[in-house]
Order: structure tokens, then C-alpha cells, then sequence
């Protein structure tokens, strides 16, 4: 066991830090205030070569490890939580599903583009109807000749409108014995004709960041663009949701530092009978609660990074994380909230906007009720993990990756 940070991780975590404070904390309080989203983030994020963190350099990648990838959205979730989205959806869900699943002509056709920032990828599972119960999505993919014809609609997309195409996952076989062994994946491309996105409005949190429906009205979409044999749609979809979860579990570990940050500034500006309210007890509890989660977070997510780095199954590991990490976040926003007082209500300090902003991550990517479940069926053994077809690849990587 190793608990140290490499020379790498340390520098890809100041390198991310500076981007967090220097290109997204600017404006920001005005931008969430008025749901202001640009590409501007999503450029200046591929300028940065940020995109391509833990893909090989074969792909134009960094080749960084994967706990690298999970160093990046803890320092861009301590800026904001858009900004980690586009990691979570971009590099996690999207790139590195492609990294595992893609046949070697998908790689190389669709991977350096990606990791270059030159195109933005998006995932598509969540319909109107299938959220948790993600094995019961409507849309259809009728195999015509060497294409598919794709028709549906999915909701609570990250990116909806500004990824150049998408990870979605549709039937392929209403009859199939099992709902799960009747779906395929598909990169669906944003210029193919019939497909169209809007996004939602009036979201409680990440005002900041993109999310919207994604619309299928008779897609063709060519054979190629297949991700992984027919049949194994439901498989992807579990494991690109592998890559999310770290991505999120990872990012909740900034919002609790950042509201370390806020509320370190606050408690020893701020005195109450000629005493710093950091001198306060209850006070302290909050501090040290939010101290204890940070680094427990940490310990849960470098656990997975380091687990992927060696080629190991890790599903019961990051939901684990990813659960924890939320939760944790979550008090430690409302905690801030509370040491800031009534000035905690208003957006005068960020704390309210970290309150919003975790409070969404207990929900998507698996809501706590269901890695709650999870983890009780891996715990009574009703749940075992099997081995997958093809396993994201070992770090460091090697030349047939
Ligand atoms: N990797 C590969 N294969 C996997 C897998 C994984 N992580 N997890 C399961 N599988 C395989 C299983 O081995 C099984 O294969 P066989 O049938 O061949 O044995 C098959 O997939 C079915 O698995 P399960 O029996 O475990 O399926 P289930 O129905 O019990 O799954 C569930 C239930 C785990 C709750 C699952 O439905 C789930 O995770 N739901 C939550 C979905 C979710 O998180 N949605 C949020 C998406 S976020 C989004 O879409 C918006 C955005 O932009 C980010």
C-alpha cells in the first residue's frame, strides 16, 4: 500500500486547482445567479489538455493514471460543480467506456479528437420513464441494413446541447428473455439528421452547467457506430456508469474542501462577544466532521482509481465511494451554510450555491437509495460481480491498449 500522492498526481492537482480558481471561479456568481452557459469552459478545458487526462498518449491522451482523473474533479468541483460535470460526462461516462469497449478503428477514429477537446462527448441512458430503472428505456434502434434507425427521446442529459455526440444506449431486442440482454450502445453523432436537444430549465443547482433532453426522430445510425456487440448495450451502460460514479464520488470531495475554504475565511472573520466564532465548539464539530469527511472521501476514491489502475472490478467499490462522497458533501454544504449565518442565504458568500449544487449529486448518477441497496446485496451476498467482457485497461498502459 502506497497513501502518497505522486510528484505527477501533485502537479496534475495544482494544475487543476489553477484552472478551477483562474478560469472558472471568475463570473461564476453571476453566471449560476442567471444560468449563463457558454463553450467558453469547454475550450479553454481542452486548451488545457485537462480533457485528455488518464487516456493513453497513443490517443493524444496525457497518459496519467486513472486517480489522476479523480484528482482533476475534486480540484474542478472545488470551483464548480458545472465544471466536473464536464469531466464526469466527457471524460468518465464517455471517453473512458470508449477506452474499454471500443473496438481498436473506434478508438482511433473517435479518442484523440476527445481527448484533444476537439470533440465533446455526452452519455444518453435516462429516459422520461427510466431513471433508477434504467433496464426498462423505451428507445428503439431497428436494425436496417448496415445501419440502425433510432427513435426515442432521453432526459436529464449533461452537455445536451453542446456534446458533438453521445454514448446512448437503446433496444435492440423487445423480445429478448432479459430487458438487459436486449440493448446495444451507439455513439449517435449531433449532425445526424432527425436527432435535436433542449434543454431543461429552472434547476435548483448547477445553473452554471448544460442539462437537457436529447430527441431521436428516426436516427440513422451506421453500423460502425455501434459501441461493443449487440446485446451488450445494459453492460456498457453499468460500466460507463463506473467511470461517472468515480468521477462524481471525487468531485464531492471538493465541494467539501471548498466549503472548508468558505467557512476556515468566515469562522476567523467573524467574532461573537469578542471571540472568533472558530473558538466555538459547535462550531469546531462542523469543522472537524467536514475535516474527517474530506480525507475519509479521498481514501474511498483513491481506492477505486487505484483499483482501475490495476485492471480490478470495482462496481461495489465506487458506488461505495460515490454514496459516501455525496452524502458527505451534502452536510458539509449544509454545514457551511449553517456557520455562515443568515449571510450563508444569499449569494453573497458560495456556500449557497455548493448547498444547490450537492444536493443533485445524491441523486443522479444511482440515487442513495440505490447504492444503498447495492451495497447491502454485495454485503448479503445476493449480488456478485462478474467478470466483463473487456475490462478498461491497465495503468500504465501498454501498446496494444
Ligand atoms: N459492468 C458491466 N456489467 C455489469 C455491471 C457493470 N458495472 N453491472 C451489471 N452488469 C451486468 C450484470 O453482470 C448482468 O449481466 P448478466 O445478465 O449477463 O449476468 C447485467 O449487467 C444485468 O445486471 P444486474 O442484474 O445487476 O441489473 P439490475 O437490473 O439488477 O440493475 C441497478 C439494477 C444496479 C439498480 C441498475 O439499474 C442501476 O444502476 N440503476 C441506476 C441507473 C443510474 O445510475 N442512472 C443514472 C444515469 S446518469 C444519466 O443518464 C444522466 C447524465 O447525463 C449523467
Amino acid at each position: 500500500m502506497n497513501f502518497s500522492e505522486s510528484q505527477e498526481h501533485l502537479l496534475i492537482r495544482e494544475t487543476a486547482h489553477k484552472f478551477g480558481q483562474q478560469e472558472i471561479v471568475p463570473g461564476l456568481r453571476e453566471r449560476d445567479r442567471d444560468c449563463i452557459v457558454t463553450r467558453d469552459v469547454l475550450d479553454k478545458l481542452g486548451k488545457s489538455g485537462l480533457l485528455g487526462v488518464s487516456l493513453p498518449g497513443k490517443y493524444s491522451g496525457s497518459d496519467t493514471d486513472y486517480i489522476s482523473l479523480g484528482i482533476v474533479c475534486e480540484e474542478l468541483e472545488r470551483a464548480d460543480t458545472s465544471a466536473r460535470v464536464i469531466m464526469s460526462v466527457h471524460s468518465g461516462l464517455h471517453c473512458l467506456t470508449l477506452l474499454q469497449w471500443g473496438s481498436d478503428e473506434q478508438k482511433n477514429r473517435w479518442l484523440p479528437l476527445l481527448a484533444k477537446g476537439e470533440k465533446i462527448g455526452g452519455f444518453g441512458l435516462t429516459e422520461p420513464n427510466a431513471g433508477s430503472d434504467a433496464v426498462n428505456i423505451k428507445t428503439y434502434a431497428k436494425k436496417d441494413g448496415d445501419s440502425y434507425i433510432l427513435n426515442g427521446e432521453k432526459t436529464w442529459i449533461s452537455l445536451s446541447d453542446f456534446a458533438d455526440q453521445f454514448l446512448v444506449i437503446a433496444v435492440t431486442d423487445p423480445h429478448a428473455t432479459s430487458r438487459a440482454h436486449g440493448m446495444s450502445a451507439f455513439i449517435v453523432e449531433r449532425s445526424m439528421p432527425g436527432f435535436k436537444s433542449q434543454p431543461i430549465k429552472g434547476k435548483l443547482g448547477v445553473r452554471a452547467g448544460n442539462t437537457g433532453q436529447l430527441f431521436f426522430d428516426n436516427v440513422r445510425v451506421p453500423v460502425e457506430n455501434r459501441i461493443g456487440e449487440e446485446g451488450e448495450g445494459f453492460k456498457i451502460a453499468m460500466s460507463a456508469l463506473d467511470h461517472g460514479r468515480y468521477t462524481v464520488g471525487s468531485g464531492a470531495v471538493g465541494i467539501i474542501t471548498a466549503s472548508l475554504d468558505a467557512c476556515n475565511a468566515y469562522v476567523r472573520s467573524r467574532s461573537v462577544g469578542g471571540e472568533e466564532i472558530g473558538k466555538k465548539q459547535l462550531v469546531q464539530q462542523m469543522i472537524a466532521n467536514m475535516a474527517a469527511h474530506r480525507d475519509i472521501g479521498r481514501l474511498l476514491y483513491y481506492k477505486v482509481g487505484w483499483m482501475k489502475n490495476n485492471g480490478l472490478r470495482h462496481t461495489r467499490e465506487c458506488s461505495l465511494a460515490k454514496w459516501q462522497n455525496c452524502n458527505y458533501a451534502f452536510q458539509a454544504a449544509n454545514d457551511a451554510v449553517e456557520i455562515h449565518g443568515a449571510y450563508g442565504f444569499c449569494d453573497e458568500f458560495p456556500v449557497e450555491r455548493y448547498f444547490r449544487n450537492s444536493r443533485g449529486a445524491v441523486i443522479y448518477e444511482g440515487t442513495k437509495e440505490i447504492h444503498t441497496l447495492l451495497q447491502a446485496e454485495y454485503e448479503l451476498g445476493y449480488r456478485k460481480d462478474k467478470t466483463i467482457r473487456k475490462m478498461l485497461p491497465k495503468w500504465p498502459f501498454n501498446d496494444d491498449v
